[in-house]
């Protein structure tokens, strides 16, 4: 019998694969000081939420890049049910390679996806591909407030380790090359609607699963919405606005 794949039986159909909303979205991208852009890469698309947002709102093909095969595939049929096939060019490969692929980049997107390969990492590898002046908006998980309950503080001392405040972002960014233009913390709604409401009742219903793995998984996230509920807003999401600077 083949086995399962928790990440397949908890994110079915989801268009959401982290916190985001499309008007979200769509409002940090219209905040830009531009809005034409010839090459546009949206890193760690996953379903493509936030690609379908850019590729409306710009009209321009987005480079939409995952290493899962199975998100593409949903993106493009989603794509092809909106009638904007053509403008969603998918791309499984590693984040960490965009610069070999898509070296004159002029907008960097990455909702939820930075992290993969270290937010310091990601910066400092896609300034390559950025051209003077483009831009790069990216979402991260940030400590939000100084005090933290303990018990938030330990989930992260396992399942974020590398978690840093806001201003340590933002020196991180400046250091690999970027001016900030903005940042833009998301709203709790963003985190509870269509994705831990959906999340939380599937982890739920998969937590007797068969598989050992599917019911560590769902045990994994429904702590994980757990500690959002206690946080007390001591972390969050926080869109990032980017320039890449003009000289290096
Ligand atoms: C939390 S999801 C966010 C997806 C999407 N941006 C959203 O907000 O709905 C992170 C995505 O990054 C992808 N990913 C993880 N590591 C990657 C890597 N090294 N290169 C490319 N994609 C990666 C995962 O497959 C997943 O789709």
């Amino acid at each position: 019998m083949k086995t399962p794949n928790p990440i397949d039986l908890l994110f079915a159909d989801m268009d959401k694969l982290s916190p985001g909303d499309d008007s979200l979205s769509l409002y940090v991208l219209r905040s830009l000081p531009q809005h034409r852009f010839e090459v546009v890469v949206d890193a760690g698309c996953g379903a493509g939420r936030q690609t379908m947002v850019l590729a409306s709102e710009l009209g321009t093909p987005i480079q939409a890049v995952d290493s899962y095969q199975p998100f593409l595939n949903r993106l493009k049929r989603r794509a092809k049910e909106k009638g904007v096939a053509h403008l969603v060019c998918t791309h499984c490969m590693d984040m960490k390679d965009i610069p070999n692929v898509f070296p004159n980049i002029d907008l960097l997107w990455a909702e939820g996806a930075a992290f993969n390969i270290g937010f310091a990492n990601a910066l400092t590898t896609w300034a390559k591909a950025i051209q003077p002046n483009g831009f790069a908006v990216l979402s991260e998980l940030c400590w939000l407030r100084d005090e933290i309950p303990d018990t938030v503080r330990e989930f992260f001392r396992s399942g974020y380790p590398e978690m840093q405040s806001v201003p340590q972002n933002i020196a991180i960014a400046e250091e690999a090359g970027y001016k900030i233009l903005n940042t833009y913390t998301l709203p709790r709604e963003a985190w509870e609607e269509d994705y831990y409401d959906t999340l939380e009742l599937r982890a739920k219903s998969l937590v007797n699963h068969s598989d050992a793995a599917v019911r560590d998984f769902a045990v994994e996230t429904l702590r994980e919405i757990e500690t959002f509920k206690i946080s007390e807003d001591s972390y969050g999401y926080v869109f990032y606005l980017l320039q890449r600077s003009a000289v290096n």
